[in-house]
């Protein structure tokens, strides 16, 4: 056994979640600890792992950022012809995993991917550095590519291109919005004794519970 790896503990004594202080509507209760994530020192603080499954049932994680949040649900943005954006087409079923872990916090929704407007997906296109418009351009992302010159090449051909136009949104990269059926709050707690509490979608109005750590 590795034990500089299995002697890893800390111990979670930053906060607690219960009943009392949560809010009723969990994306009311998603703002509020986004807030203190914000004020805190964590890094991207709208990183999130998303998950998706391919047609072999196998799935599949990577980093994507939040870019709105609303009533509605979680919205990022990325390429659709990516491998997450083709698992998506198929099997539109996702999860959502936030590791806030300096506050011993994680929040993990479940729900469905719909793809936004092109004109919302355009408006916040549009909002991106330059740099990296004409990069979604460049990236056929998630496609197997011999090195990295290729990208720079493409990269430079472009920046002439577009040096005194716009660049347009391209066809294939755009907005999802996470509509949840289920959100969890987990707050760390001492002695591993974790506070979970649950958010399900019931239809007209949100049913909460609590979760055995
Ligand atoms: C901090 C961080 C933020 C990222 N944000 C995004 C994002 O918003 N959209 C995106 O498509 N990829 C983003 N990526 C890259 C993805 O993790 C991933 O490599 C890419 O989307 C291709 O994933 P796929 O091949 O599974 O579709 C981010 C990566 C990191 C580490």
């Amino acid at each position: 056994m590795r034990e500089d790896i299995a002697s890893l503990r800390n111990e979670y004594t930053q906060s607690s979640l219960d009943e009392l202080s949560l809010l009723k509507n969990p994306f009311d209760q998603f703002e509020k600890w986004f807030e203190e994530v914000k004020r805190s020192a964590i890094p991207e603080p709208n990183a999130m792992v998303i998950c998706t499954v391919n047609s072999n049932s196998q799935p599949s994680s990577r980093t994507v950022l939040l870019k709105d949040l609303s009533k509605k649900g979680f919205t990022f943005y990325t390429n659709y012809d990516s491998r997450k954006g083709k698992e998506i087409a198929r099997n539109n079923s996702v999860s959502l995993l936030f590791p806030w872990l300096e506050l011993e916090r994680q929040v993990i929704v479940q729900g469905k991917a719909e793809r936004i407007s092109r004109s919302a997906s355009e408006e916040y296109f549009h909002l991106r550095p330059k740099g990296s418009q004409i990069s979604a351009h460049v990236s056929n992302q998630s496609e197997r590519i011999i090195n990295r010159i290729a990208l720079e090449s493409k990269l430079n051909l472009l920046k002439e291109e577009y040096k005194d136009k716009e660049v347009p949104l391209p066809d294939n990269w755009g907005g999802y919005l996470v509509i949840p059926y289920s959100i969890e709050f987990w707050q760390g707690c001492p002695n591993r004794l974790h506070d979970r509490i649950f958010y399900e979608w019931a239809g007209d109005s949100w049913n909460v519970g609590r979760l055995s750590p």
